[in-house]
């Protein structure tokens, strides 16, 4: 439970705390026998505005009581509280064991709302008000700061809104990029293309492929170079949903559109990762943000 990585600090700590709440008590005893010093007038010889003087008078009882009272406090909180270096108090109470307890206190609450959710599709929940207003706020607290609120992302980040996916749209797809997560990856291409001017010819060449301003000349030059990327891209440049190579000729960029933009990649390389979700949502969780994110491409027009 604790992070002491010797037993020598716990009891160095445990030490340090004990001593100072004894030295507390010690200085309250010690002062409260200090005599006062009859010979003189009674005052610790502070005067202010001419004719205000300090008195030397013990400290009031209850004054004394109270402290006395916060030190027994002290102690009675460390014996069943830890604090104490390693020593977890008699409570056995931990903070992780609380933390869990409010989940699952939390989680029971809300299972009656997922029960009437597990069974219904994905097409249904979809479809389905209450289970999308919850779909909205998981989507808010999980993947807006990336996805965007609107969720149709940016630079990097996936569009979820329209109908062109990286690795599939289908509910199954979408459940499972949630879940695991997701790596795009390609490696540099510069030395399978060949010079720097055959980079150039390549990307006026995929840039032709979705009729996006492009330089022909180059394109048609560029035509037989394409063969280093039709492994993942396709000979056509329509991408590959397993490996995640996005689609080349619907003229949605992920990365930037322009002969600077698809050079670079060529020459970088990009590697872009989604993180897995499992072990931060809930089963139930995923199975409604799976449909509210299938619900933003699918629903009908009807619903908006
Ligand atoms: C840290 C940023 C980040 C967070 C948080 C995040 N995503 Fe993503 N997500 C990405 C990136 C980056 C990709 C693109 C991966 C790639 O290039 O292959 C992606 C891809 C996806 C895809 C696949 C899109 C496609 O075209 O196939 C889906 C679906 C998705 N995310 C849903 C979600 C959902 C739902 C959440 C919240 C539970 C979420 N993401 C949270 C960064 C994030
Ligand atoms: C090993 C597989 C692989 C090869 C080979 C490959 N790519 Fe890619 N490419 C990918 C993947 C995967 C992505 C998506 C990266 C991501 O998820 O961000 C990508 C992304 C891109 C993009 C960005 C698309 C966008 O929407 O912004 C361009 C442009 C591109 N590739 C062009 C090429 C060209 C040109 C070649 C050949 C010289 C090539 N790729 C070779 C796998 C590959």
């Amino acid at each position: 439970m604790s992070d002491f990585t010797h037993n020598f600090w716990s009891i160095y700590v445990a030490g340090m705390t004990l001593a100072g709440i004894i030295g507390c008590l010690l200085l309250l005893w010690f002062t409260a026998r200090k005599k006062v010093d009859a010979t003189t007038d009674n005052t610790t010889g502070h005067v202010w505005d001419e004719d205000l003087t300090e008195m030397n008078n013990p400290m009031p009882r209850w004054w004394m009581w109270l402290f006395v009272i916060t030190i027994v406090f002290g102690l009675g909180y460390l014996a069943f509280y830890p604090g104490l270096g390693n020593f977890a108090g008699k409570l056995g109470w931990t903070e992780v064991k609380e933390y869990q307890e409010e989940m699952q206190k939390g989680e029971a609450e809300i299972a009656p709302v997922y029960a009437r959710f597990a069974s219904l599709t994905t097409e249904q929940l979809a479809g389905d008000p209450p289970a999308m207003a919850i779909g909205e706020r998981l989507f808010m607290n999980n993947c807006a700061q990336c996805h965007g609120s609107d969720a149709r992302g940016s630079k990097g980040f996936p569009n979820l809104t329209d109908k062109d996916w990286l690795h599939g749209g289908l509910p199954e797809n979408i459940s499972e990029t949630i879940h695991n997560g997701r790596i795009g990856m390609m490696p540099p291409m510069a030395a399978a293309v060949g010079t720097a001017d055959d980079v150039r010819n390549v990307a006026n060449y995929v840039l032709s492929l979705s009729g996006s301003p492009h330089d022909s000349v180059r394109a048609s030059l560029g035509k037989s170079k394409f063969v280093a990327c039709a492994a993942c891209h396709g000979m056509d440049g329509k991408g590959n949903q397993v490996i995640g190579a996005p689609n080349l000729t619907d003229d949605i960029w992920l990365h930037g559109w322009g002969e600077a933009a698809i050079t670079a990649m060529v020459n970088n390389g990009k590697t872009n990762e989604m993180p897995a979700q499992a072990s931060k949502l809930t089963e139930p969780q995923i199975r409604v943000l799976t449909a509210y994110v299938w619900g933003l491409s699918n629903r009908p027009k009807a619903a908006q």
